[in-house]
C-alpha cells in the first residue's frame, strides 16, 4: 500500500514537473523590430544591383533548358519555397540515400530539367529517365535565407566568396547567398545541361533579352530595364558592361538580402501601429509559457548558428543527437531553425 501510494505520488510529481517548469520560465525579453539582414561591405546594396538581381532571379533564360528561373523552385507567394514539392507526388519525388526510386527512405525535392548534354540532345538519367529530374533535398526559402551564416541544408554554402571561374577571393565573410547561387545554374539536375560551365551560363546571359519568357513583369522592373540588354544594366550596377559569373552571383545575391520578413502583424505590434487579435495575443502566450520561444528566439523566432554533419551520406541531416531532440543545448546550436512565416518586405 506504501508501496501504491508512492507510485502515485511519483506519478503526479512527474505531471506536475512540466507545469511547474513553465511557471518557472522568466520571460523572454521583449520583441526588438527586425533588423535588415547583413550585408557584406564587398557587395553593397544599390538600386541598380537589386533590380539587376531580381531580374536574374525571375529569368529562366539563366538555365541551358530556359525552363528553370531561380523562382521556379523558389516562389515568394507560397513563403519563398517550392509549392510543386507534394508529398507523395511522383513528379516531386527522389530517391533517397538507397538510390531507389518507390521505398520508404524517398525524399519530397524540386522538379528541375530533363537530363541533357551539351548539345541540347536528352540523355537517359539513371532514375528518372527522360523525365525531369528531381532534387534530392527540399528547397528552403530564399526569404529570410540573408541572415544565416551558412546556407543549404548542410550548411556547405560558406561565408567565404570565392569566384566560380577563377578561384579567387571576391567576398572574405557574409558571402553565404554569393556561395549558395553559384550551384544551380551548373547543377545537371537543377538549371543546366551535363558539364555546364558558369561562363556557359553568363554568355547566355550576355546575349539574351532580359525577362524575354516572364509572362509578366512588375511596371517599376520593366520600367528601369526599358529597352536595354544584361550588358548594360550590368553596367548601370557594376561601372561596366561585362557580364561575369561573380557579377551575377552578386547582384542575385544583393537582390535576396532585400527579401526579409518585418511586415507581418507582428511587426505592426513591435512597431506599436495595431494590436494583437485576443487569439493571437493567446497564441503567444501558449509560445513563449510552453518554451517555443526558448528555441525560436528574438524578431526572427529562429534559432542562430549552423552545426551539421556535412559527411556526403549525411544527405544534410542534422547529427543524431539534434535529430532527437534530446539535447536542447545542442539544438540550440542546429544548423539553421528555420523561420515562421511572416509577411515579407514589400517588393518582392
Ligand atoms: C530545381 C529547383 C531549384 C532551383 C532552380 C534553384 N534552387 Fe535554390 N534550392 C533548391 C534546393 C533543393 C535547395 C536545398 C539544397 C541543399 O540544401 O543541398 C536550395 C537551396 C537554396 C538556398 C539556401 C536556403 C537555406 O536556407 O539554406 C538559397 C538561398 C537558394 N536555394 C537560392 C537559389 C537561387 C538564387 C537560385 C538560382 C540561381 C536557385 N536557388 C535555384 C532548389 C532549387
Ligand atoms: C529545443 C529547441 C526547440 C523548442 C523548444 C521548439 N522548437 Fe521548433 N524547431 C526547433 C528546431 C531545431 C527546428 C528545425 C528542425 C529542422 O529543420 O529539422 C524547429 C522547427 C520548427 C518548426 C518548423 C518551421 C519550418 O519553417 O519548417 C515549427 C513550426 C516549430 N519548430 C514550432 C515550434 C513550436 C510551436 C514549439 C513549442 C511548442 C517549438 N517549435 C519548440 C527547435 C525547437
Amino acid at each position: 500500500m506504501t508501496a501504491g501510494l508512492s507510485t502515485r505520488r511519483l506519478r503526479f510529481v512527474l505531471l506536475l514537473a512540466p507545469v511547474v517548469a513553465l511557471a518557472q520560465l522568466p520571460p523572454p525579453p521583449p520583441l526588438q523590430p527586425l533588423s535588415p539582414p547583413p550585408v557584406p561591405p564587398g557587395n553593397p546594396l544599390t538600386p541598380a544591383k537589386v533590380n539587376l538581381g531580381k531580374a536574374l532571379f525571375w529569368d529562366e533564360q539563366l538555365s541551358s533548358s530556359r525552363t528553370v528561373a531561380c523562382g521556379t523552385c523558389h516562389r515568394a507567394e507560397t513563403g519563398g519555397s517550392d509549392p510543386r514539392s507534394v508529398s507523395g507526388l511522383a513528379g516531386a519525388t527522389a530517391p533517397g540515400p538507397d538510390g531507389t526510386l518507390g521505398t520508404a527512405d524517398d525524399i519530397t525535392g524540386s522538379p528541375g530539367v530533363v537530363l541533357t548534354d551539351a548539345g541540347g540532345a536528352y540523355d537517359e538519367a539513371a532514375v528518372f529517365g527522360l523525365g525531369v529530374q528531381v532534387t534530392t533535398r527540399h528547397a528552403p526559402s530564399f526569404i529570410n535565407a540573408a541572415y544565416a551564416p551558412n546556407l543549404f541544408w548542410d550548411g556547405r554554402a560558406r561565408t567565404t566568396f570565392l569566384d566560380p571561374v577563377s578561384g579567387d577571393t571576391v567576398l572574405f565573410a557574409g558571402g553565404a547567398l554569393e556561395n549558395q547561387c553559384t550551384a544551380p545554374p551548373v547543377s545537371s539536375v537543377e538549371m543546366a545541361h551535363e558539364g555546364r560551365a558558369w561562363t556557359d551560363a553568363a554568355a547566355r546571359i550576355a546575349a539574351v533579352q532580359p525577362l524575354a519568357l516572364a509572362a509578366f513583369i512588375p511596371a517599376p522592373l520593366q520600367g528601369w530595364i526599358g529597352t536595354r540588354r544584361y550588358p548594360q544594366l550590368f553596367a548601370e550596377a557594376f561601372g561596366s558592361s561585362d557580364v561575369t559569373p561573380a557579377r551575377i552571383a552578386l547582384a542575385i545575391a544583393a537582390y535576396e538580402r532585400t527579401q526579409f520578413s518585418n511586415q507581418a502583424r507582428i511587426d505592426s505590434m513591435i512597431a506599436g501601429t495595431a494590436t494583437l487579435t485576443p487569439r493571437q495575443q493567446a497564441g503567444q502566450g501558449l509560445f513563449v509559457g510552453s518554451g517555443c520561444a526558448g528555441c525560436h528566439a528574438g524578431s526572427l523566432f529562429r534559432m542562430p548558428a549552423i552545426v551539421s554533419d556535412t559527411s556526403p551520406s549525411s544527405n544534410g541531416r542534422r547529427p543524431a543527437s539534434i535529430s532527437k531532440r534530446t539535447t536542447p543545448k545542442a539544438q540550440m546550436s542546429a544548423r539553421r531553425s528555420t523561420a515562421f512565416p511572416r509577411a515579407c518586405s514589400g517588393d518582392i
